[in-house]
């Protein structure tokens, strides 16, 4: 196996655990956050600027890459990690929910899903030994199991049926699986206890290096998120990582670490960035506000990176005008700032005072505002 997993410490006031993930292309405290690289690229940022906001471990897409420019050429260039010049570890996402979430009009069949190309319509089919094959082009450190993310509030029948389909799923693609990556299985099972459990123990009799967390954080409420993770958190393998998908807002960070959860994901942080939203050690900047025209102050006098030397005032004025070094700069603040947020996370942990780390969060920021 390519990964190795210790818990290292579990605080006394939270439960919270703080671990060692050992992977091939570097050793990573827990619990930990990976920018989202889609398209092997995280948006606006060079691979040397992602160094320096991140741990060192980011998110790769299967089937936007499979799509596009193809697995056989970025195989050609020894996988995600030449083509897009990135040296540090990386995770790549079955491709499972992106054919949900992008496909329009798709077809799911014991052997997989039948769906029309996002952009062209062009008629697709993926299985799971497709998806693992494709990840071993794309040669990530840490790989997903292809997997059905339906909509929380389907039927107990809808739902018993793709839990059953996707644990069937996980175990052609660890036997298709002919590499040494860490292929980890999905908890799926909606919003339904019994079903998130039985998904949990049938993975977990397969032995996978790590489980992640899907179907969360597609629609339900914070509470109803929340409530699950605290949930699987004693089912879980606790010497396995838990890995919970596309959830990555400050406050659902300290929420599910405080479940039990040691790694994230997702396009949040650099998503909003783009539209102008900066997360910032003193809470949500919207920076295109009229308030920040004549705002001289630096956009997070908590933090200091190369983004403090702009004032809010100019950065203001690059959104203003669809500048692109305006997209850069918050993209750039926004990793800074989660990557600062988990390094705080994970000292609290040690010093065991994760739920004290929230309330003063709480008080000082807006995060926990709905
Ligand atoms: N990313 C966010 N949620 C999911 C999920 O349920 N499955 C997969 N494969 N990726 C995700």
């Amino acid at each position: 196996m390519s990964i190795k997993f210790e818990v290292l410490h579990t605080c006394k006031q939270s439960g919270a655990r703080l671990g060692r993930l050992t992977t091939p292309h570097g050793v990573f405290e827990t619990p930990f956050f990976m920018p989202v690289g889609t398209q092997a690229t995280v948006k606006t940022l060079t691979p040397e600027e992602i160094k320096e906001v991140s741990e060192g471990l980011i998110l790769g897409n299967t089937y936007h890459l499979w799509l596009q420019p193809g697995a056989d050429i970025v195989k050609a260039h020894g996988g995600i990690r030449g083509f897009m010049k990135w040296d540090g570890a990386l995770l790549t996402d079955s491709g499972g929910f992106q054919v949900f979430s992008l496909s329009k009009t798709r077809k799911i069949t014991e052997e997989g899903v039948h769906f029309k190309h996002h952009k062209n319509g062009s008629d697709l089919f993926m299985s799971p030994e497709d998806s693992i094959r494709v990840q071993e082009d794309l040669g990530a450190d840490i790989i997903m199991s292809f997997d059905e993310c339906p909509p929380p509030y389907e039927t107990y029948d809808y739902m018993k049926d793709s839990v059953d389909r996707t644990l069937r799923w996980a175990k052609r693609g660890k036997v298709a699986l002919t590499t040494d990556q860490a292929l980890f299985g999905i908890v799926q099972g909606g919003l339904n206890k019994e079903l998130r459990k039985y998904s949990a123990e049938e993975l977990m009799k397969m032995d996978f290096p790590g489980y992640s967390i899907g179907g969360l954080s597609v629609g339900e409420t914070k509470e109803e998120m929340y409530d699950m993770t605290k949930f699987l958190n004693p089912i879980l393998p606790f010497d396995k990582p838990r890995y919970l998908m596309g959830v990555g807002s400050p406050d659902d960070l300290v929420e599910n670490v405080i479940n039990g959860i040691d790694m994230f994901d997702c396009v949040l942080p650099t998503r909003i960035a783009r539209h102008g939203t900066a997360l910032t050690t003193q809470g949500k900047v919207v920076i295109k506000n009229a308030t920040y025209e004549k705002d001289y102050e630096t956009l997070d006098p908590g933090l200091q990176t190369h983004v403090s030397k702009y004032t809010r005032s100019y950065i203001r004025h690059l959104f203003k005008g669809n500048e692109i070094l305006g997209m850069r700069l918050v993209t750039y603040q926004n990793l800074a700032y989660l990557k600062h947020l988990m390094t705080e996370i994970r000292k609290a942990i040690k010093e065991d005072r994760l739920l004290d780390f929230k309330e003063e969060m709480k008080k000082n920021t807006n995060y926990f505002k709905t």
